[in-house]
């Protein structure tokens, strides 16, 4: 037996469906997407939209890829922007540090390539925020690499299509799906269309619930939907453990009588770093300890308590609003005074985003009751 066969036994065990390739192809190409408007060779619009896909729905990310590349139109202007002017586009998306590596990738992109993508996967995916399906991505769809892409929506097509019924995510499925994804490529001429119709596929009929069988390409022979259940796939491992929980108190000041708002700067390091975020405490005292340093305090209030999942942990954030007068000559610490409507097209962590946005309303109601 070779070696490559005793590190991964399974592999050699998936007989992949007659003619995947092709069948998908023609799929693609009657029944696929064809008017997303990152379908160009442009590399760096494909790499943007891929990085603006990672977590976020096609629907969602429309808008968005339409205002960054008006707002840098190329890799260029990208590379040269503030990292505020890159966050405040970004506000919205999310998931901060994509926006982060996507700069940084630009300006090795511009000073160690001459402005010019690498074209292959391999070296896409030594760029900052590129993972090895990104980079296969990129490959394909802009220099016909045969390289195989395999997400989340992939990685279930696959374990459908293909009946694998290991629990993910493994390491060892993970090999096992990068073996048999590789071993499905289609010549290089099909590579694009082949590419694009497995993120059609997953998208629009093998989705997570409720798949669009009939509608498949692969209906007449899919091990899953053979076997009665192709939802059952791919077999999730057991929930993680709950995460655990931390809470914090958000200062919202509102300076009197203008009523703007006081931002700060993140830290680079921690969470949400780089954003600029209401000041963040353990507790009330602390809080308006900060608010005295600022003015005095006229009013203050505690707002409705939420919760905001991090990957690793759960914040419950309370939040407390103070309206203050400020003497003019206090020493500030570092932040500034902005109105909402300017804050909410600044980058943002989501949760302060939804604590001003959920109560503007409230911004023009005068001075608050005291506590
Ligand atoms: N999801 C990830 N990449 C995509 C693309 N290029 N088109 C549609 N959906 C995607």
């Amino acid at each position: 037996m070779p070696d490559s066969a005793q590190a991964h036994p399974a592999a050699e065990t998936i007989l992949p469906l007659p003619h995947f390739a092709s069948r998908l192809v023609l799929w693609q190409r009657r029944h696929g997407r064809h008017d997303l408007p990152w379908q160009v060779r442009d590399p760096y619009r494909v790499w943007l939209s891929e990085i603006m896909l990672q977590q976020t729905q096609v629907a969602s990310v429309i808008d968005y890829y339409a205002r960054f590349t008006a707002r840098f139109p190329t890799v260029q202007a990208l590379a040269a922007a503030s990292e505020d002017e890159v966050l405040a586009a970004w506000s919205g998306l999310g998931y901060y540090q994509r926006a982060r590596n996507l700069q940084r990738c630009a300006q090795i992109v511009v000073q160690e390539h001459g402005g010019a993508f690498p074209r292959t996967a391999q070296s896409l995916a030594a760029l900052p925020g590129i993972g090895p399906s990104t980079a296969a991505a990129i490959a394909a769809f802009c220099f016909g690499e045969r390289a195989a892409i395999l997400d989340g929506n992939v990685q279930r097509v696959l374990c459908r299509s293909h009946g694998i019924d290991a629990p993910m995510p493994s390491a060892a499925t993970t090999r096992q799906l990068r073996a048999l994804a590789l071993s499905l490529l289609p010549a290089a001429e099909d590579i694009s269309a082949y590419t694009q119709g497995l993120m059609d596929l997953g998208a629009t009929v093998c989705r997570p619930r409720q798949p669009a069988c009939p509608a498949c390409p692969f209906a007449a022979d899919c091990r899953a939907r053979l076997a009665g259940d192709p939802q059952r796939l791919p077999l999730r491992r057991a929930a993680r453990k709950i995460r655990p929980q931390r809470s914090a108190v958000m200062l919202w000041l509102r300076r009197s009588p203008d009523g703007l708002c006081w931002l700060e700067k993140r830290p680079p390091l921690g969470i949400w770093p780089g954003l600029w975020s209401l000041p963040q405490f353990d507790t009330p005292e602390q809080a308006l300890r900060y608010a005295a340093r600022l003015g005095r305090v006229i009013a203050q209030r505690e707002l409705p308590p939420f919760r905001h999942a991090f990957t690793h942990f759960e914040l419950t954030i309370q939040p407390l609003l103070v309206d203050l007068q400020v003497q003019p000559g206090v020493a500030e610490p570092q932040g500034l005074w902005i109105d909402l409507e300017q804050a909410a097209r600044m980058g943002l962590p989501a949760p302060v985003r939804r604590l001003l946005t959920a109560t503007r309303g409230d911004m023009n109601q005068g001075l608050l009751p005291k506590h």
